[in-house]
């Protein structure tokens, strides 16, 4: 199963996705966890990268498609992935296309999932993800059992550098420019199936099980 999770910045793309790989038993592919680690650790990459996202703005195309490509050409890939936050440019989109002819394959599912504007700036202000292990959470809509403490691995859940209001209203302004297009570019050859993103999170899940083709156990 090749799926690409498609939203704007808070629309549960990450929620859904730990959800749905842990169903399909298919490896998880997060652009923006890439760039977190390699900003972690400090690497070339992380360095460019952290230039941009903290500004709320894309990472360029030729530092972004290259990691994608070289991604899905691994072993544990040959059944499937889930793309979380890629593509997010039309030449982005492209490029996976090009890649996935090129290894005889194509995509199964584009998963559009929709969230009103007012909402996902209350959702990635009021976000926390744990720094540790990377789980995510919100500290009304879905907090942790002892608040401020990763319910996984016990440590001091923090604010994502570019949850800001201001970044956010960026990242939101990014995406309608750069990463809408890909509604339409998957609409005409038909893969877009669109989600209610409004739901509560196993809601939404069993609404893309659903479209993935089989119902939640
Ligand atoms: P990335 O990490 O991909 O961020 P994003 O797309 O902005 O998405 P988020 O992770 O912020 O939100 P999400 O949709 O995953 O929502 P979540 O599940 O956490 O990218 C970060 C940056 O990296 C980008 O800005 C860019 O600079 C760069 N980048 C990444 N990929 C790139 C690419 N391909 N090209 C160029 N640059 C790239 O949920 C949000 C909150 O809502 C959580 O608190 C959650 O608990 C809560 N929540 C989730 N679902 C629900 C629900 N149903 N009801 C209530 N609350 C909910």
């Amino acid at each position: 199963m090749r799926i690409v999770l498609l939203g704007p910045p808070g629309a549960g793309k990450g929620t859904q996705a730990k959800l749905i790989v842990q169903k399909y038993n298919i490896p998880h592919i997060s652009t923006g966890d890439i760039f977190r680690k390699n900003i972690k650790e400090m690497t070339h990459l992380g360095i460019k990268a952290k230039e941009y996202i903290d500004k709320g703005q894309l990472v360029p195309d030729e530092l972004t498609v290259e990691i994608v490509k070289d991604r899905i050409k691994e072993d544990d890939c040959k059944n499937g992935f889930l793309l979380d936050g890629f593509p997010r440019t039309v030449a982005q989109a492209d490029a996976l296309n090009d890649v996935l002819n090129s290894l005889g394959t194509k995509l199964d599912h584009v998963i559009n999932i929709n969230v009103d504007e007012n909402n996902l700036i209350v959702r990635l202000t009021g976000r926390r993800v744990c720094p540790k292990c990377g789980a995510s959470f919100h500290v009304a809509f879905n907090p942790p059992k002892v608040e401020g403490i990763c319910d996984y691995c016990g440590a001091e859940v923090v604010q994502r550098a570019d949850d800001s209001e201001e970044t956010v209203k960026n990242r939101l302004s990014v995406y309608y420019k750069q990463t809408q297009p890909l509604i339409d570019y998957y609409t005409k050859n038909g893969l877009i199936r669109n989600i209610n993103g409004e739901q509560e999170i196993n809601e939404v899940f069993k609404e893309i099980c659903n479209v993935l083709g089989s119902d939640i156990k």
